[in-house]
């Protein structure tokens, strides 16, 4: 049976992806994101204005989409509640946000550089997707924009692909999932989230159960 509800958060289970982009300054930052997916070889992203991503993204129109396994959930709850933009928006600061200049550094994740893009890729992450960004528009609501962006150039770990074609083995990519601000790898938890306790969120979660430790013997 089915109950009508006024169902609060639509995250039903996503890709995380690392966007990385180019600041004012050269260097490159990191925004972990999710309301992100592909038609075809073109990646629809929605991203808040006052993210430094965002502004970046705008700016530059280039990007990279670093897209981590379920074994990078460590180094991207490090970076969940931080943020590029030295001067952080009263709703971040209400979820426990702070300013971080080199996320890099904050997650213990490696600059690679990038063939086309000005910004870095990320070393850890799998499959890394240089793109262009060709259009960008209002959605939802004011403060949120839709960008769309075009791929360049693919990189992907060797050891994922199907020998002697262009096709990632389904069998062997493990996404890192963001379901409802909980990491999820191949449909269980896999780390806990900052996220979630930024947004209060009411399943209460914590580090999931066969990874926490053992309580002290005695
Ligand atoms: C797993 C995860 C998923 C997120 N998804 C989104 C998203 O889809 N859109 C968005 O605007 N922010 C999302 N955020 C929040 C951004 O990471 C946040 O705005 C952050 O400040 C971005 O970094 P920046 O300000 O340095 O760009 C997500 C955060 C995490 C940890």
């Amino acid at each position: 049976m089915h109950t009508a509800i006024d169902l609060k958060v639509f995250y039903f289970g996503t890709p995380v992806v690392l966007i990385t982009t180019r600041n004012p300054d050269g260097s490159t930052n990191i925004g972990p994101m999710s309301s992100a997916w592909w038609l075809g070889t073109t990646c629809m992203l929605g991203m808040n204005d006052s993210s430094r991503t965002a502004r970046n993204m705008l700016r530059e129109r280039e990007c990279v989409l670093n897209l981590p396994s379920a074994e990078q959930a460590a180094p991207v709850n490090r970076i969940a509640l931080v943020t590029g933009e030295p001067e952080v928006p009263e709703h971040k600061i209400a979820r426990g946000y702070t300013h971080e200049p080199d996320k890099f550094g904050a997650a213990g994740l490696t600059e690679q550089e990038s063939e086309i893009v000005g910004a870095a890729r990320i070393l850890e992450c799998p499959v890394q997707i240089e793109c262009a960004v060709v259009d960008a528009g209002p959605f939802f609501r004011p403060g949120i924009t839709a960008f769309q962006a075009d791929t360049r150039r693919v990189h992907v770990d060797e050891d994922l692909v199907i020998p002697g074609t262009d096709y990632v083995d389904p069998l062997k990519w493990d996404p890192l999932i963001m379901k409802f601000c909980e990491y999820f790898g191949e449909g269980q938890p896999v780390h806990s989230s900052e996220l979630a306790r930024g947004w209060r969120m009411p399943h209460h979660m914590g580090e999931p159960e066969h990874l926490r430790a053992p309580a002290p013997a005695g």
